[in-house]
């Protein structure tokens, strides 16, 4: 809901649980007032007269300002910067208005000199309390306006010390969470790789003494892959702000006469309920707005197995396995396609290798279609290896300046697809593979970062490479969907390196890391669920030991840490036991009987009260709950954890089966005293079903 006060100038957006309020103040400049909890009173607010501190601490600083811009006594972050066509680079705003369109409150702001205008959008999503902040600048004027800074927009939090959370990491170790106390200075997170990158991921988190179900958390996630960055700061007035958005990182581009240019969108939410609020208000914004219908397929892929090794025969042979134990979709990875041995050829050249597959691909797609299975694909399109014909053909079509020597990693360059013609390329050659091929998903991957990009198609001065590559990408995808409806697409950057709200929905997998060890992976998925839905967290369940840890886990934990997302199975099952593939067989049907609660409910990670070191996850969906328990390593031997369940019924009695024995009980018992949970030894897990009777 949108409520405007006229006569105080003051805009209200209320959603389920929550109030975000700003207005207009004496000076002009839009103020934030509030965010947190619903009032429901929205006459109660006022603005008031801000008065400066004193001549250096300038009421611009000390303002609020919703979307601060460079120029005049402003010295702290800004959201905005230009340089006009006079060289003038102070933008003086003055309000031109504001527009309702239905849950969208635009707010309307414009240069008092330059015919350039600055929409603030908010768009109210009342169901998941979340507002989504994007701004559109127009040049309206017949001279160009290089743009130089463009952030989504700034947040405002009335306290100090408060603590922030992101991810760092690298590849093979995505999603490791950080938290950090916020005090003076600032602290930025960004990207600045090209495609989105191991490290910082493209959200904050900032809690007053938070827990899962308690305290006040204040949250924003970017719908945007490739360069962000964000800047959280504790300003000496006693609030601390946030930013977010594009990365300004070698950014630089010119908006032409009556050009237009719209950020990608922050979606930012408030809670005084903790991170389980927190994660679900996301979760079910993307379950419900973003994510494909239907449950997601259990799936093999061959990567791990074969590596670059693929042969048709072999492929067969894997395929016929993956059918025994259950999987539904079968994935030939890396290594089909041209000459691909290694990482040094083969990417552009996107022809069947003859040698591998001497009568092309349809015997294997016929087979893997005649076991009833689905098929998919690897790819890497938007990269290209020097030895190719592709690359031999086309050196232009590279990111390259023309006097540097190219930069190579992992033996490939990066296609420049802002171009027109690299960019139908990359589309007529994934349109031919799906449209000769029987071909339901695809694995798009991309594993290295971008470098020498500074001269694009838009121009010598230009540098918005990042953006538009992105902006590229999301269109080839889009445009592949309205054609082959049905082939669902997974992103995948050397494992976890795209994952974001930005290419969420335009793919509809994540590959969340290439790091499969099952016990590492616990950290990695409890991580990456407080912002991103389980529905496309894929998790494979790979050989011992594993390639990255050298750990040796038991089957089952393997199998119980993939089943907590879209469960895969990327191990040489051609040498897996008859013990093993008959427990591989068992989880699979397991995991098809519950996934619908994985994939589609909601998801709860709860307390561990135990010295013990357990792992404790729950999902819900109408009558049913799934209690996931890990014991990684006994430390206490004696020690169980009772384990409070969230969500249920209280009056509802729920059956469960525990250490053999059934036992019926009620929600209120189950939520309030709890389960007792007892594993011993290492690498425990259990699975425990609550049925509503
Ligand atoms: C990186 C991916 O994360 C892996 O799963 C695999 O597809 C390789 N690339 C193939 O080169």
């Amino acid at each position: 809901m949108i409520f405007i006060n006229e006569e105080k100038r003051i805009f209200n957006l209320r959603t389920e649980n929550t109030e975000y309020v700003f207005g207009l103040d004496n000076e002009n400049l839009i103020r934030h007032i509030y965010w947190g909890n619903k009032i429901n009173n929205e006459n109660d607010f006022e603005m008031d007269v801000l008065c400066e501190v004193s001549t250096n601490d300038p009421v611009y600083e000390i303002t609020p300002e919703e979307y601060p811009v460079f120029g005049g006594l402003r010295y702290s972050e800004n959201c905005l910067k230009v340089t006009f066509d006079d060289k003038t680079r102070d933008i003086v705003y003055k309000y031109d208005g504001y527009e309702v369109d239905g849950d969208l409150l635009v707010i309307k702001l414009k240069d008092v000199y330059y015919n350039f205008t600055i929409n603030l959008n908010y768009k109210v999503m009342e169901k998941y309390d979340l507002i989504e902040r994007f701004v559109t600048i127009t040049n309206e004027s017949d001279q160009s306006i290089v743009i130089e800074e463009v952030y989504s927009g700034q947040l405002h939090i009335p306290y100090e010390n408060l603590t922030f959370r992101n991810t760092h990491g690298h590849w093979g170790a995505e999603q490791q969470m950080f938290k950090q106390n916020v005090s003076y200075g600032k602290i930025t997170i960004e990207n600045r790789k090209g495609v989105s990158g191991h490290n910082n991921n493209p959200y904050f988190i900032l809690d007053k003494n938070a827990t899962e179900t308690s305290g006040e958390v204040f949250y924003g996630a970017l719908r945007m892959s490739g360069n962000f960055k964000g800047v959280i700061e504790q300003t000496p007035y006693g609030e601390t702000l946030v930013q977010m958005g594009i990365n300004p990182y070698d950014f630089q581009f010119t908006l032409n006469p009556k050009e237009s240019f719209t950020t990608p969108p922050l979606l930012c939410g408030y809670t005084d309920k903790g991170f389980e609020k927190m994660s679900h208000n996301l979760h079910n914004f993307a379950k419900e707005n973003l994510l494909r219908e239907g449950l997601r397929p259990v799936l093999y892929n061959s990567w791990e197995a074969t590596e670059f090794n693929v042969t048709c025969e072999e492929q067969i042979k894997l395929a016929r396995e993956a059918k025994k134990i259950g999987t539904e979709l079968f994935v030939v990875d890396d290594g089909w396609f041209g000459q691909r041995n290694s990482i040094h050829n083969g990417l552009g050249d996107w022809y069947v290798n003859k040698e591998k597959f001497p009568k092309g691909l349809n015997p294997l797609i016929e087979e893997v279609k005649s076991l009833g299975m689905k098929f998919g694909i690897w790819v890497e399109p938007e990269m290209v290896n020097p030895l190719s014909k592709l690359y031999i053909d086309n050196p232009d079509w590279i990111y390259h300046f023309k006097t540097r020597e190219r930069t190579t990693s992992r033996g490939q360059y990066v296609l420049n697809i802002t171009k027109k013609e690299v960019k139908e390329f990359i589309y007529n050659m994934l349109d031919n593979l799906l449209s000769n091929y029987d071909i339901d998903y695809i694995k798009w991957d991309v594993n290295r970062p971008i470098c020498e990009g500074g001269a694009t198609n838009l121009g010598e001065n230009e540098r918005k490479m990042a953006f538009d590559h992105i902006q590229a990408v999301y269109d080839i995808v889009k445009e592949l969907k309205k054609k082959h409806k049905n082939v669902l697409f997974e992103a995948c950057a050397s494992g976890g390196g795209r994952i974001d709200l930005g290419i969420l929905g335009i793919f509809d997998d994540f590959w969340t890391s290439d790091n499969t060890d099952a016990y590492d992976r616990l950290f990695i998925q409890h991580t990456y669920s407080h912002i991103y839905p389980i529905k496309a967290m894929r998790a494979w369940v790979t050989d011992c030991p594993n390639f990255l840890s050298q750990r040796n886990i038991p089957l089952r934990f393997r199998f119980h840490s993939a089943m907590m997302g879209t469960l895969g199975i990327g191990g040489n099952i051609l040498k897996w036991s008859d013990e093993d593939m008959k427990l591989a067989k068992d989880m699979v049907e397991e995991y098809k009987s519950i996934r619908e609660i994985v994939q589609e409910g909601d998801f709860f990670r709860l307390e561990n009260t135990s010295t013990n070191n357990y792992h404790l996850f729950e999902y819900t969906k109408d009558n049913e709950a799934l209690l996931f328990a890990f014991l990684p390593q006994t430390q206490i031997g004696h020690r169980p954890v009772r384990v409070k369940l969230r969500n249920l019924d209280e009056k509802g009695m729920y059956e469960y089966k525990i250490n053999g024995e059934t036992m019926v009980k009620s929600g209120s018992y189950l939520m309030n005293y709890g389960v007792n949970i007892h594993l011993r030894g290492d690498y425990q897990s259990e699975i425990i079903r609550f049925d509503r009777r």
